[in-house]
């Protein structure tokens, strides 16, 4: 039935703290790209964000942040559906179906939970553990076959598609009958993986103990200008050719971040900037920065003191949400023989 929607993306963000240029980057710029091309779904996943402690008071409002991160960056209500997870009870419902398909030595090798519990393995939650299926559930209540997401989430998106793959041939739903279409990563060529201004070899992090780490959405000109100037770079002198740039993390990050945001490739930024001083450089970069960011500032602030519109937003964005996920998860409980 519902395999004769093609082409369908969805794709994520936890409201789990300050949205940053990685965030942007990395995943919501593209969203705002494919909007025109498919039937787009953008979901604000607070059930993974719980998998962590959150500040009940605050939860409420990181997920208004996000609609309006979303809006601001050019997601458009009127084509993409946004919504948030927890309005839709399907997603707790398949994954707990997933649960039981998936297999523990797949979630075993999941660099994501390895590096999040470090050597706290044994106290965090149990769904910090069994993320990846509620990921894949996500993907798989819409049928999606696209997912816009950073280099990060790589290994979630093949746990996704083994998933799904199990589920199909446990349940005798493969070749012309495939049940779950197996979703495809949509990883941009740039900037896929925005690092730490403080740290080339650590990823840009919303949970980073240090904002200057990172260029908020919210973040002043002023701010961006100091946490470019204070960016940790080497003493090298600017590169002159693509291939210094493995051994240079922190300038390769800066490289990458002008060229995502002005559009030009890597290496017109190094023959831009070849035998000039990193100072000229850092000040361009804060001009490309701005030039993108401010207005997208400017609006999401508008926004964010706009709680009726964006409840609103999702309200709709739930119904639509509903309306295309019924029937799917009304169907693998049919498979499954629940009920
Ligand atoms: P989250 O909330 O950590 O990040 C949201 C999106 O931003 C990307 N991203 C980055 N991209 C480049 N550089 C960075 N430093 C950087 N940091 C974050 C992430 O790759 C992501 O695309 N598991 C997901 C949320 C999720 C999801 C889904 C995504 C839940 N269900 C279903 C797609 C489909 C996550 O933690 O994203």
């Amino acid at each position: 039935m519902t395999n004769e929607i093609k082409e369908r993306v969805f794709s994520g963000v936890q409201p789990s703290g300050s949205l940053h240029i990685g965030n942007y980057l990395g995943a919501i710029k593209n969203f705002v790209e494919v909007q025109n091309k498919f039937d787009s779904i953008f979901c604000i996943v607070d059930l993974h964000a719980i998998t962590v402690w959150q500040d009940p008071e605050i939860l409420g409002e990181n997920i208004i942040e996000v609609a309006a991160a979303y809006i601001a960056s050019g997601i458009d209500p009127d084509k993409a559906t946004i919504f948030v997870q927890s309005q839709i009870p399907a997603h707790a419902e398949l994954a707990w179906i997933l649960n039981c398909v998936s297999r523990i030595g797949w979630l075993n090798r999941m660099t994501q939970f390895k590096e999040k519990a470090g050597k706290n393995r044994e106290k965090v939650s149990v769904g910090l553990y069994v993320y990846p299926n509620l990921m894949a559930s996500d993907i798989l209540l819409y049928h999606a076959n696209l997912v816009p997401v950073g280099d990060d989430q790589k290994q979630h998106l093949e746990i996704t598609r083994d998933i799904a793959q199990k589920f199909n041939n446990d349940f005798g739903r493969v070749n012309e009958n495939e049940f779950f279409p197996l979703p495809e990563p949509m990883i941009l060529p740039v900037a896929s993986r925005v690092m730490s201004l403080r740290d080339g070899e650590k990823k840009m992090s919303k949970s980073d103990s240090s904002e200057m780490t990172r260029i908020e959405f919210s973040d002043e000109n002023d701010l961006i200008v100091k946490k470019i100037a204070k960016a940790k770079t080497d003493p090298l002198p600017m590169p002159s050719a693509i291939k210094e740039l493995n051994e240079r993390p922190e300038i390769n990050n800066l490289i990458n971040i002008y060229s995502a945001f002005s559009g030009e490739k890597i290496e017109e930024v190094i023959n831009k900037f070849e035998g000039k001083k990193l100072s000229e450089f850092k000040s361009d970069l804060c001009d490309v920065v701005i030039n993108e960011m401010e207005p997208i500032r400017f609006r999401f602030k508008e926004l964010k003191n706009d709680k009726t519109y964006l409840k609103k937003i999702l309200h709709d964005g739930m119904l639509k949400a509903k309306e295309k996920s019924d029937p799917i998860i009304n169907e693998v409980k049919s498979i499954v023989g629940l009920g």
